[in-house]
C-alpha cells in the first residue's frame, strides 16, 4: 500500500476576472474550487494510475469536510485526522491576466495530533510506501519528516520525501527510497548555481552519498536526472508542449515514479512515467488526468 501526507491541505479558491481595481468593487468571470495539499496531489495522481493508496494528514473544520467529499466523489482513499481548532485553509487565487496568490496559515497542530499519526504508521509494514511531500507548517520543529522516517526504521517501508533544506538534510540517515529536489532546491542545499548537468549530477551524488538510495532531480522545463540506487544516471529531456500550468507537477512526478517502479521495478521505466505524469499536468489547466499520461508515456 501507498500512503501519502498531507500536513497542511487547502482548498484553492479561484477567481476568474478581466481585471483588479482597488476603487470599485471587483467582479468574477467565473470561478472554481479545488481541493490540494502536495501529498493529496500525489493521491491523486496515483489513483488515476490504479496504484492504491490512502491519503492521511490532518483536516479540520468545514473546508475540511469538504476536501473529505470532494475526494471521496473522486474515488480517493482518504483516512485524515481531524483537527478540533480552526478550519482548513482556503488559498485564494485571483487570475486576471497574472496572478495574485494568497495562501492562508492554516490551523496549528497540537502535539497530540502528531502522536495519532505517528500511531496511525504503526499499520505501516514491509514494501509499504510512505509519500511525505511539501513542507511542513512553520510552527512545527524542521526534524518532523526525520522523527517519523526514525519510527519507521527498520521495518522495510520505502520512504519517498518531497521537501527543502534541513527537513529533507535531516530525513537522509534512514535512507529514504526516493527524494525530489528540483535544481533551485539543490542550489539552496549546497549554495551552488546548479547551471550544468555536470554540477547536477555532482551534487545529487552527494545527496546519495549522504544516505538517499534514489535521487530524481527535478529540472522544470528542462527535464531530469535521476541517479538510481546502483549509482547509474539517466537524464531526460522535458517533453515539449505549451506550459498550461506548473502547480502539480513536482507531485505528479513523485507519484509518476513511483507508480512506475511499483509497476516494473525498472528504474527506467519509473522516470519515464514520472517525466510523462510532470508533463501531462503541466501541459493541463488542473492535475493531469490519466489518459493524458498515458498518450504522453507512449511516446517516450
Ligand atoms: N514547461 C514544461 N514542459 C514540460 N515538462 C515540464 C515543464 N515544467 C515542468 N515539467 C515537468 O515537471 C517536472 C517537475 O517540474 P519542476 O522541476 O518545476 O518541479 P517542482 O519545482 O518540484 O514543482 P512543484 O512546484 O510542483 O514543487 C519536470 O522535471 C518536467 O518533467
Ligand atoms: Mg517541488
Amino acid at each position: 500500500m501507498v500512503y501519502t501526507v498531507t500536513f497542511n491541505p487547502a482548498l484553492d479558491y479561484v477567481m476568474n476576472l478581466e481585471s483588479i481595481s482597488t476603487d470599485d468593487i471587483n467582479r468574477t468571470r467565473s470561478e472554481e474550487l479545488y481541493y490540494g495539499g502536495k501529498g493529496i496531489n500525489v493521491s491523486a495522481i496515483l489513483t488515476r494510475l490504479e496504484i492504491p493508496n490512502i491519503a492521511l494528514g490532518f483536516t479540520a473544520g468545514f473546508t475540511g469536510q469538504k476536501i473529505k467529499e470532494m475526494m471521496n466523489s473522486d474515488g480517493i482513499k482518504n483516512d485524515f485526522i481531524e483537527l478540533d481548532n480552526g478550519f482548513t485553509r482556503i488559498n485564494v487565487k485571483i487570475k486576471y491576466g497574472t496572478e495574485l496568490d494568497i495562501n492562508a496559515n492554516g490551523p496549528g497542530i497540537r502535539k497530540e495530533k502528531i502522536e495519532e499519526l505517528f500511531g496511525k504508521l504503526k499499520s505501516l509494514k514491509n514494501g509499504d510506501y510512505l509519500i511525505l511531500a511539501g513542507s511542513v507548517p512553520p510552527d512545527l520543529p524542521d526534524d518532523l519528516y526525520s522523527k517519523i522516517l526514525e519510527k519507521l526504521d527498520g521495518r522495510g517501508v520505502n520512504a519517498v520525501v518531497d521537501t527543502t533544506g534541513n527537513q529533507l538534510l535531516n530525513v537522509l540517515k534512514y535512507k529514504p527510497f526516493l527524494i525530489k529536489p528540483n535544481h533551485h532546491e539543490l542550489s539552496e542545499l549546497f549554495g551552488e548555481e546548479m547551471d550544468t548537468t555536470e554540477k547536477i549530477t555532482v551534487y545529487a551524488r552527494k545527496l546519495k552519498e549522504m544516505g538517499a538510495k534514489n535521487v530524481l532531480v527535478s529540472r522544470g522545463g528542462d527535464g531530469a536526472l535521476l541517479i538510481d540506487e546502483y549509482g547509474k544516471v539517466y537524464l531526460r529531456d522535458a517533453v515539449k508542449g505549451k506550459l498550461v500550468n506548473s502547480v502539480g507537477c513536482g507531485d505528479s512526478m513523485v507519484a509518476g515514479f513511483t507508480a512506475g517502479y511499483i509497476k516494473s521495478h525498472d528504474y527506467g521505466e519509473a522516470l519515464k512515467l514520472s517525466v510523462a505524469s510532470s508533463a501531462a499536468t503541466a501541459f493541463s489547466s488542473e492535475l493531469a488526468k490519466a489518459d493524458e499520461i498515458h498518450n504522453i508515456y507512449k511516446t517516450l
